[in-house]
């Protein structure tokens, strides 16, 4: 087998092997490496599923310097009944959400960043509105038509084990007639839009805000490993998404639900 190139080593691609499937459920299992012999090496989607679990702390340090445009944040309802976010996290967005409505049900199947995300809302103003729950996309465990807005952030994919076709229709299901279902930070705008979803983007500079250059370095090596040389040259925490290679986090694609 040859060596890594010279930027991947130490990166997520190559921080798991398959003896650390042993942390999935079988419910995980079936949805995340349903072949059964999956590499988290070979696939990267697996290894980041690994690092909700394994190391939810340095995930969660990651999505602290990643966050929301303001306009995403303006488009979301101000005083909805009930809001459900699948694939919460810890709580990037669900803590936005918290002020918003008079229930937020936070579903989400990693019970380390559920940890994580019922610890931020025990401290966080309104946070006593959410609740967290275990799910999944393709079986959310929530009442059709319940809620005014279902959303989810960077975490809906066409592939089954993320949601797919099942995942975006369990999400319209839950969602009261009227109401709004939204993919925020969306990755696949034709699959959405072939399934009648409007897309809006907020323009404007956007740049990740680590806690400081050395974090912008540490986390660079892990998740970004290409942009690790011009991160660690620019000597600053704020580092422009152009840099690390990714889209900024300041689009939505969203459908209204037909009263
Ligand atoms: C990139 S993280 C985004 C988390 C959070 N929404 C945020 O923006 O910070 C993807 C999330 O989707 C969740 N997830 C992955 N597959 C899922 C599935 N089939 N059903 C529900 N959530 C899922 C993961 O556990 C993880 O919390």
């Amino acid at each position: 087998m040859s060596s890594p190139p010279e930027d991947e080593k130490g990166s997520l691609r190559r921080r798991y092997t398959a003896a650390d499937l042993g942390v999935l459920t079988r419910g995980e299992l079936s949805r995340f490496a349903p072949g059964g012999d999956c590499d988290p090496r070979a696939d990267v989607t697996l290894a980041w599923e690994l690092l909700y679990r394994l190391e939810p702390e340095l995930y969660d340090r990651l999505v602290t310097a990643e966050r929301l445009h303001p306009g995403v944040l303006g488009w979301l309802p101000r005083d909805a009944d009930r809001i459900v976010e699948v694939g919460a996290g810890a709580g990037r967005l669900t803590l936005e959400l918290v002020g918003r409505a008079r229930e937020v049900v936070a579903v989400e199947p990693a019970a380390p960043l559920r940890q994580i995300l019922e610890r931020k809302l025990a401290e966080a103003e309104h946070g006593d509105r959410a609740r967290v729950i275990p799910g999944f996309f393709d079986d959310l465990p929530v009442a059709s038509g319940c809620a005014d807005l279902v959303v989810a952030c960077s975490a809906l994919t066409p592939a089954a084990g993320h949601g797919g076709q099942a995942g975006l229709a369990e999400m319209e299901r839950a969602c009261r007639p009227g109401g709004r279902v939204a993919i925020v930070w969306p990755n696949h705008l034709g699959w959405l839009a072939a399934h009648g979803y409007e897309y809006v983007c907020f323009a404007g500079p956007m740049a990740a805000e680590f806690a400081s250059h050395a974090e912008a370095v540490e986390l660079a090596r892990i998740f970004y490993p290409r942009a690790v040389a011009e991160v660690r040259r620019r000597g600053q925490r704020r580092v422009p998404y152009d840099v690390l290679g990714i889209n900024p986090p300041r689009d939505l694609a969203f459908k209204k639900v037909p009263a």
